[in-house]
């Protein structure tokens, strides 16, 4: 690993990166591995545009802790998970210097769009380069999964696969890119249903499932087919065909979920009624479906040409708040440093 430490006027070590969420469609639930955030099943996901986090990392010689600004606020729990990443990258570069961190997501947090996917791809690929540490792609990925699993896919952009892996260190569940964006342009419309923060979180709500769900081991059985039904209508741009198990893998985790004791109930009204919208719209001929995440948000994957007309009618349903409109985009990357706070 090569270092080289990258230091501003004040002897600071400094970086800035952006990351967009992704969404998965073909769900990530469960761990095999809590600590090293091993999942039980492989997943598949596209990385969004529009939506994106945008974060600072500077690494302060003598600073005890580390500071955490994340939209404008601090919180304990969320600087206790930021450090756990950046303990990670600290490890890495044999430095123990605390960090300020400022990060933005310009888009609801912890509400099932992602926030975690982003926000930690942002801060590994952040943090890697404030400490001059050398990592690959796929390193970064690891890293990034460490800290939330969704986010080893938002190291990258387009059409995503995040392996199982087989390694018991986990040095092998990475994702890697499946098909560029610009290959397969598709688009998605984000029916927001509420902006509050879930009740319970993916990591305590994917524990709960595996702990008293029934479904779990049926959930496990039935993954490796679904991925690679996914994989072949990806490759071949077969819309109906990823349209049909995207839906079935959607439905599949929430009625894992649902079946947890208490049950996981991410949904609201708004949420099943955007479902039935996106259904009735498909019958008629559009090419347009639906995932939702641990959220009540709906997010309607669709061709270029429908976009517009699945717009208006999320924006119909009773109880939309918002519909945002994002294309396919790419990973994480460098960005200004002053461009965070802006
Ligand atoms: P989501 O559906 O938004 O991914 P999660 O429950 O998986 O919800 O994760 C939400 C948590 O992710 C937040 O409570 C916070 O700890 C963390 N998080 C969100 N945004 C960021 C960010 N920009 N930087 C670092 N951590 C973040
Ligand atoms: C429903 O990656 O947020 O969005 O690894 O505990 O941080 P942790 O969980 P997280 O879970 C995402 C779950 C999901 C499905 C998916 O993104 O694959
Ligand atoms: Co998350």
């Amino acid at each position: 690993m090569n270092r080289e430490p990258r230091t501003d006027a004040s002897g600071e070590l400094r970086a800035a990166s952006q990351a967009q969420p992704n969404i998965a469609l073909i769900k990530y639930w469960g761990k095999r591995d809590a600590a090293l955030n091993l999942p039980v099943v492989g997943s598949l996901s596209i990385t969004l545009e529009s939506l994106w986090t945008r974060t600072e990392v500077r690494f302060v010689p003598g600073q005890k802790q580390d500071r955490v600004s994340l939209n404008g606020r601090s919180d304990e729990a969320e600087t206790r998970r930021i450090t756990k990443c950046l303990d990670l990258l600290r490890a890495r570069a044999g430095v123990d210097h605390g960090a300020e961190v400022a990060s933005r997501n310009n888009f609801p947090t912890a509400a099932g769009l992602a926030s975690s996917a982003s926000g930690f791809a942002a801060l590994v690929h952040a943090g890697a380069r404030a400490l001059g540490l050398t990592l690959s792609l796929e390193e970064q990925s690891v890293l990034a999964r460490r800290c939330s699993g969704s986010a080893a896919r938002s190291i990258f952009g387009g059409y995503v696969e995040w392996a199982h892996g087989k390694l018991v260190d986990g040095t092998d569940s990475t994702a890697r890119p499946l098909l560029d964006a610009a290959a397969w342009p598709l688009r998605v419309a984000v029916a927001i249903t509420s902006t509050a923060a879930k009740q319970i979180g993916s990591t305590e709500g994917m524990l709960r499932t595996a702990e008293t769900s029934p479904y779990q081991s049926a959930w496990i059985d039935t993954q490796e087919a679904d991925l690679s039904v996914a994989r072949s209508a990806i490759l071949a741009h077969d819309f109906d065909a990823l349209a049909s198990i995207s839906e079935y893998s959607c439905l599949k985790m929430h009625a894992l979920a649902l079946a947890a004791q208490p049950g996981l109930l991410y949904w609201n009204g708004a949420t099943v009624e955007c479902m039935h919208r996106v259904r009735a719209l498909r019958q008629q001929g559009v090419p347009v479906f639906f995932t939702v995440d641990a959220g009540p948000q709906l997010k309607a994957v669709c061709a270029p040409s429908a976009i517009e007309q699945v717009k208006a009618a999320l924006r119909d349903v009773p109880g939309v708040l918002d519909v945002l409109d994002t294309g396919l985009g790419e990973g994480a990357r460098a960005i200004a440093t002053d461009i965070v706070e802006a």
